[in-house]
């Protein structure tokens, strides 16, 4: 794998490389061909971290799909703020869908834990979460995760679409911070 970067002082060093996200990808992506198959889902990407992993992963799907973006801010820096805000909204109706949200990462839990009961009243035919990364050590509200590509330990990680700070976003590895 590449080198360590170093964003606003701090050191990030190589995490989960190119080859093993694309392999969990292609796998994630055939399970969801699968389970999905004539149910024409409706995937909802959340922005802004997950939108090169729903790019690849919508990618992948062999079956007819429709994807939508909403965008849920609730980070600054490498802590939660805790206060989860809707920065863009939903502009599709769920009602009788099978719908999948698709996150970049649960580490909290919050922002989905929030956001769900939004989705679940316009009474989708399913709801299912799918996630890139999941912190199971720093989760403190619950969420079920119904497919998840990693299981990672309780520490701040960047790339493949989540960022520090706005940065770091651009790679194709996944980088985690040094300490
Ligand atoms: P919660 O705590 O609500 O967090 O589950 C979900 C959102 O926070 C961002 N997040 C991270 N971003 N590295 C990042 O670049 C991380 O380690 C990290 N942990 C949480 C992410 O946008 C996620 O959707
Ligand atoms: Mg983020």
């Amino acid at each position: 794998m590449g080198h360590s970067i170093t964003l606003f002082n701090k050191t990030f060093v190589p995490f989960i490389s190119a080859e093993a996200i694309k392999d969990k990808i292609k796998t994630l992506a055939a399970d969801l061909t699968r389970d999905y198959a004539g149910k024409k889902p409706l995937f909802i990407s959340v922005l802004n971290g997950s939108f090169i992993f729903s790019a690849d992963l919508f990618r992948e799907l062999e079956i007819e799909a429709e994807i939508c973006f909403i965008k849920l801010a609730s980070y600054k820096g490498t802590q939660s703020t805790g206060h989860v805000v809707t920065a863009i909204g939903l502009d599709i109706n769920l009602t009788d869908r099978h719908v999948i949200v698709l996150e970049d990462i649960i580490d909290t839990g919050k922002t989905l834990h929030q956001f769900l009961p939004q989705l679940v009243n316009q009474q989708p035919a399913s709801l299912k979460i799918a996630v890139l990364l999941h912190k199971p050590e720093a989760q403190q509200y619950p969420v079920n995760i119904d497919y998840c590509c990693f299981t990672i330990p309780n520490k701040f990680v960047l790339g493949y679409g989540l960022d520090f700070d706005g940065l770091g976003r651009n790679t194709r590895e996944i980088y985690q911070l040094s300490e």
